[in-house]
């Protein structure tokens, strides 16, 4: 027997003989709690063994207290005894949305979960890992679930565990990652929207009786209409400062499904997931469905902390290099679209090193022969360089941009495939597409079936061999044009509603693979704009590409709303010719995240030039700041004519402040103070305004002293108005 099975087999008999490790025992309940420095997540197994949350929400003060959650929170008539499952099975007594459903390998629908023990691990001073395992008392068939939490961020992943010891295929027809139980008055529920271009749009409702569902179906690109992340406030609407808010999101890349059921009790069920569209999962015996993690965290005090919360956890833990460096850098993708050769990109290397930014980054068109990518209908596939537009390769590129005293990058869509291609002619087997039905394409292209172990590697050896023609490869933006039509696998065979999972199992193990080997290169994130951000992917990448609509009025808004829930330094911002806006407006924008640009150099005016080399000096000294201090929202572009976005460093001795005109009605500005946030009220604090474009007048220009008080009682009027459209200010601390 694999030693698995044997690992399997022992939890089955230690079943009737419970190892309780942390618990606080109520008669026969066990009260398990997962704490963080505000939150407490309370997690009880009741006589009967099944397990339920019977809380989730701000920390009590004793622990003990408790145990006796789930008796002052008691109501009649929950007829199932299961509304509030820790993980719903579905099938027995169960009436709700389940968390999870199966048929057995003797055809039987039935599930039960009952407690068996539980694990308490102390992974570091500030992360903690709960495990829990349940079995069916009927079935050889257990979940074990996990429930990662990190202290000092108050951020809790929870993912599942499935796996089983029938004489057969268990079909899983639902497998979601977490099921979570909110008590509350009102649930007020923000999602998000969109499609290229139009990212992150925010709706909000109160959510009623039944279940409100969020998901994709679009197997790639998963988020263009829709990103798995959401809020939902308690009570009330939250607001940036105020009221208890919960956000989340999946970590997974490909289909979710979120459903948020308010329940004959009133409760809020939440039950996040991988889709289970047209997936029932064939698991075999001994062998583990593991569920990718949902992360949350719960603010007792508004959306604004619920964010910081999010965006340190990800820098300290989930985003590939948060705590490092990142490079800025000049695209020509708006500037040549697919129109360059050697000569034309030795001219945007001098550029970048004039412009300069640290790297130089290639976009599409540089490959195919046969059939050259010289627009968006050929080539994908064939990832040769294109003798023609590079006759010497990417090597002699990339020696001419380290002559420069710049680093290459360079871009790839290592899923996709053109029909017309030598790739396609090659290995239509290698094509996701369906024998019975026409060919759909999305950008003219198909996309590449990712559960197949060939085409995996096929794709790793895109970047590997990219390597190793330029080992100074200092870059790397990974783009995903289209969706999935046609779901069919040549390689899956007789399991095709394994698809969908096993393409994006397939995606993170390359991902895996070219990060075993190339561990710190910088990759950014890109999928048309921002149809594929989340954490499932960006713990391999360090930047996202939050859409292709670089206007910057338009990005104002999109940057606002992904800053809920992802870090600054993961924002890839790029001033473009987007938008009519002035240069200045264009990059102090683009430097509330990762700055790059993608314009035509040679075309700047000589004051716009000498503007955008001054900005990037004034943004490498303010970038650590920026990527690593504490984000505040003052001015929702939502609400107001002015938006006002600072940072803060961590000991509150220096901070930026960033407003924008965003209502360009007659006489609309910054009419009164704005209030600052996060500084030291005891401390004294200089302002004065910064990148300023040559030849203005600021009224700013020498400095004043405010103590932190008065800075975030009284505020500060930047003077935006229509003159004045894009403010930066600078706050230092003054002895
Ligand atoms: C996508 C990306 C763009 C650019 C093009 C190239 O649309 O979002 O930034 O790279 O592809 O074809």
């Amino acid at each position: 027997m694999a030693s698995y099975q044997k690992q399997l087999l022992k939890s089955v008999l230690t079943f009737s003989s419970v190892i309780l490790i942390t618990a606080g025992v109520k008669a026969q309940q066990i009260t398990i709690p997962v704490e963080t420095e505000t939150t407490a997540l309370v997690l009880q197994a009741t006589a009967g063994k099944d397990l339920n949350t019977v809380y989730l929400g701000q920390k009590l003060n004793n622990k003990a207290d408790y145990d006796k959650v789930a008796a002052a929170y008691e109501q009649p008539n929950d007829y199932s005894v299961l509304f509030n499952s820790a993980y719903t099975p579905s099938g027995s007594r169960n009436l709700l949305e389940p968390a999870i459903s199966v048929t057995h390998a003797d055809g039987n629908n039935s599930l039960e979960l009952k407690y068996v023990s539980h694990n308490l691990t102390k992974v570091d001073d500030n992360v903690s890992l709960l495990t829990i395992k349940l079995k069916d008392p009927a079935y050889n068939f257990m979940v074990t679930l996990f429930y990662k939490s990190y202290y000092k961020e108050n951020v809790i992943e929870q993912w599942s565990e499935i796996s089983h010891l029938e004489k057969g295929n268990v079909t899983l027809h639902k497998f979601a990652s977490a099921n979570i139980n909110l008590r509350a008055g009102s649930y007020w529920l923000r999602q998000y929207h969109g499609d290229w271009a139009k990212e992150m749009r925010p709706e909000e409702t109160q959510l009623t009786h039944g279940i409100k569902t969020l998901d994709s179906k679009l197997g790639t690109r998963a988020d263009l209409f829709m990103p798995s992340v959401f809020m939902v406030s308690l009570d009330k609407p939250s607001t940036e400062d105020e009221g208890q808010v919960l956000f989340g999101g999946l970590e997974w890349s490909g289909n979710f499904r979120t459903d948020f059921e308010v329940d004959p009790k009133d409760h809020l069920r939440i039950i996040s997931g991988i889709n289970n569209y047209a997936s029932a999962y064939q698991l075999k015996p001994g062998t583990v469905f593991k569920t990718p993690a949902f992360v949350y965290t719960l603010s007792g005090n508004g959306k604004g902390e619920a964010s910081r919360n999010l965006q340190n956890w990800a820098r300290n833990y989930k985003l590939l290099d948060g705590k490092g460096q990142r490079l800025t850098l000049l695209n020509n993708w708006e500037s040549t679209y697919f129109d360059f050769n050697e000569q034309k990109l030795g001219e945007l290397l001098k550029d970048t090193k004039k412009l300069g930014v640290d790297l130089f980054l290639l976009d599409d068109g540089w490959f195919g022969n046969q059939y050259p990518r010289n627009d968006d209908h050929a080539g994908l596939g064939d990832w040769q360089e294109n003798r023609k537009k590079l006759p010497n390769g990417i090597a002699a590129i990339a020696k001419e941009a380290s002559a420069n005293g710049v680093k290459f990058g360079i871009w790839v869509e290592p899923e996709m495939i053109n029909p017309k291609s030598e790739l396609y002619q090659k290995h239509p087997d290698w094509v996701v597409k369906d024998p019975k039905r026409d060919e759909y394409y999305f950008r003219n292209q198909l996309v590449l079936d990712l559960s197949n172990p060939k085409v995996q590697d096929f794709v790793y050896n895109i970047i590997d061999s990219l390597f190793i023609k330029d080992p100074a490869l200092a870059y790397i933006k990974w783009d995903c044009n289209a969706v999935i039509y046609n779901a069919y696998s040549a390689h899956l065979k007789n399991e095709q509603s394994q698809f969908y999972v096993d393409y994006v199992k397939g995606l993170y193990l390359v991902l895996q693979r070219l990060r075993a080997k190339y561990p710190e290169i910088p990759m950014m994130l890109c999928s048309g704009g921002g149809g594929r951000v989340d954490y499932g992917a960006l713990q391999y990448f360090t930047e996202y590409w939050p859409s292709d609509n670089t206007d910057p009025l338009e990005r104002i808004f999109i940057q606002w709303e992904y800053s809920y829930f992802y870090p600054a330094i993961a924002s890839a911002n790029h001033v473009t010719d987007w938008g009519r806006q002035p240069i200045k407006y264009r990059v102090d924008v683009a430097m509330m995240g990762k700055l790059g640009f993608d314009i035509v150099v040679d075309k700047l005016s000589t004051n716009d030039l000498k503007f955008c080399q001054d900005a990037i000096t004034t943004y490498n000294s303010l970038k650590s700041m920026i990527w690593q201090g504490d984000q505040y929202r003052l001015l929702n572009p939502r609400e107001n004519s002015v938006a006002s976005v600072m940072y803060v460093n961590a000991d509150k001795t220096s901070g930026v402040m960033f407003n924008y005109l965003v209502n360009n009605r007659y006489d609309e500005g910054s009419k009164a103070p704005i209030l600052l946030k996060g500084l030291d009220a005891e401390k004294n604090y200089s302002i004065r305004e910064i990148n300023i474009y040559p030849g203005s007048k600021s009224p700013f220009v020498s400095e004043r002293i405010f103590s932190g008080d008065f800075l975030m009682k009284i505020g500060f009027n930047p003077y935006v108005n229509s003159g004045r459209s894009s403010v930066i200010i600078k706050i230092d601390a003054v002895k």
